[in-house]
């Protein structure tokens, strides 16, 4: 019956995440399988499940909840959880995201942060601003309107015009010079590329431009330089475009509650959170925007838009619960210093694995760029499949461990290790003492089939 029913759902997931262990327990960032196997968890799920598994608080307040109640139609009705949650994001999330609107997952809170500030422009008399700017590489979704701003030319090819694919520019990339340049040339000749494309689009057609301050899986937990992100708030003021942060990975888990508070000078106009929020128990996202914006668009044509099941109590009382464990037990400090430790940690691997090139990432947001040649930077061939290798040798070795190469590999391929929030050292430890253990045994089965120098 289980392997009939497995076989069935196999067919939803991409081939590369195959096998996928069977889960049946889980405590902290430990999952048990049916046949007694116990794997450390070095990505909480997808950067989603930061405070572990099974937390009584959060629990007893979504029983508690449902109890009083289990639904109420947001569009209809107000009710306490939603305007506890949102009050409670807004005072984290600080000047300039003092209202907030709440949806179930990143893809729909990006659409409906997009949407909402269309509907500004529109109401301000600027019907023309419908485009959008992206990064390449980036990802922003699942869904047919945020694939056409995610930079991966593998939807392009797939997806074509079924999308309405944004303007690309060049992503800050930092381990690769790029056109040549590195450091604060490079970041201000990709802000340069951010700026020719309004102009040539026309400003007046050009409603924003979404960037993930410090990258997920299209980059490796890239981190855009303080001088990119200076350059690319001075072009959308200079010329009348929204800025969007899509934090729905970083919130949380680069050593502040959102990435955009390490640099408040290039504060965006809309922040978007989502897995770490619900950290797992329910399906919860936020757009945050500043408290003018909102107010005004209240005064004129409001906005219209909703899901049925946004800001349902029982979601919004995980989520007051979740971030009341986070700020109570300091998760966000935890996650600066152990992010700081198992980097350090990561970059002693690096000297002793060839196939490691670069270490990058902030806070628990940390990718590993895998290279088949660490003086030339090469990426190794999809034929080598080494983000996978090391998922299945990991897997072996109890460790839980993700890895991508989108892009059809252009961009690199990288390992992302975005652990919950709660990990200790001692979780760190065993942690790195896994992963060395698969480094050792995926070079010696990449060297043996050819695909790695030195
Ligand atoms: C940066 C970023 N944006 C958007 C999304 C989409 O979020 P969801 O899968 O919750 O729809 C993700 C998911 O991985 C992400 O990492």
């Amino acid at each position: 019956m289980r392997a009939e029913l497995g076989h069935h759902q196999e067919a939803f997931y991409s081939k590369s995440s195959i096998p996928r262990p069977h889960i049946v327990r889980a405590e902290g960032l430990r999952y048990f399988t049916d046949d007694g196997t116990v794997y450390i968890d070095a990505n909480a799920g997808a950067a989603v499940a930061n405070i572990g598994s099974g937390n009584k608080r959060v629990l007893n307040a979504m029983v508690d909840q449902g109890r009083k109640m289990t639904f109420s139609y947001v569009r209809f009705s107000r009710h306490d959880p939603n305007l506890e949650l949102t009050a409670r994001i807004a005072e984290l999330a600080g000047p300039g995201f003092e209202r907030v609107h709440l949806a179930n997952d990143g893809s729909e809170a990006n659409e409906m942060a997009i949407k909402f500030l269309r509907n500004c422009a529109y109401a301000a008399g600027r019907p023309a601003k419908r485009k959008v700017i992206s990064l390449s590489p980036s990802y922003h979704g699942g869904t047919l309107g945020t694939m056409g701003w995610t930079g991966d030319s593998e939807y392009t090819a797939k997806y074509g015009d079924m999308m309405v694919p944004s303007t690309k520019v060049p992503a800050p990339l930092t381990y690769r010079p790029m056109n040549g340049l590195s450091g604060s040339e490079a970041a201000l000749w990709a802000a340069q590329q951010l700026e020719e494309a309004i102009l040539e689009l026309g400003p007046e057609n050009v409603l924003a431009f979404i960037m993930e301050p410090v990258g997920g899986t299209a980059t490796g937990a890239n981190v855009a330089p303080p001088a990119y992100l200076r350059a690319v708030r001075e072009i959308c003021n200079r010329h009348g475009v929204y800025l969007v942060f899509d934090e729905v990975m970083s919130a949380t888990r680069t050593g502040a509650f959102l990435a955009a508070h390490h640099q408040p000078e290039a504060r965006p106009d809309a922040v978007v959170i989502a897995k770490g929020l619900g950290a797992g128990y329910v399906p919860l996202a936020a757009a945050a925007f500043p408290r003018e914006l909102v107010d005004t668009l209240t005064q004129t044509s409001g906005f219209d838009l909703s899901h049925t099941y946004n800001a349902n109590p029982i979601s919004c009382a995980a989520g007051c619960a979740v971030l009341d464990e986070m700020v109570d037990h300091h998760l966000i400090e935890n996650g600066a210093q152990m992010g700081d430790l198992l980097k350090a940690r990561l970059d002693e691997l690096a000297t002793r694995w060839p196939m490691i090139g670069d270490v990058r990432g902030k806070g628990l947001m940390l990718g590993v760029e895998l290279v088949s040649d660490r003086d030339a930077k090469t990426a190794f061939p999809g034929a080598a499949d080494a983000s996978g290798r090391v998922r299945r040798v990991a897997m072996r070795n109890g460790l839980l461990i993700g890895g991508r190469r989108l892009n059809g590999g252009a961009f690199g391929e990288f390992l992302m290790l975005t652990p919950a929030l709660i990990i200790t050292p001692d979780d760190i430890e065993e942690m790195v003492q896994r992963l060395d253990l698969t480094l050792k045994q995926v070079t010696e089965n990449l060297h043996a089939d050819g695909f790695l120098k030195g």
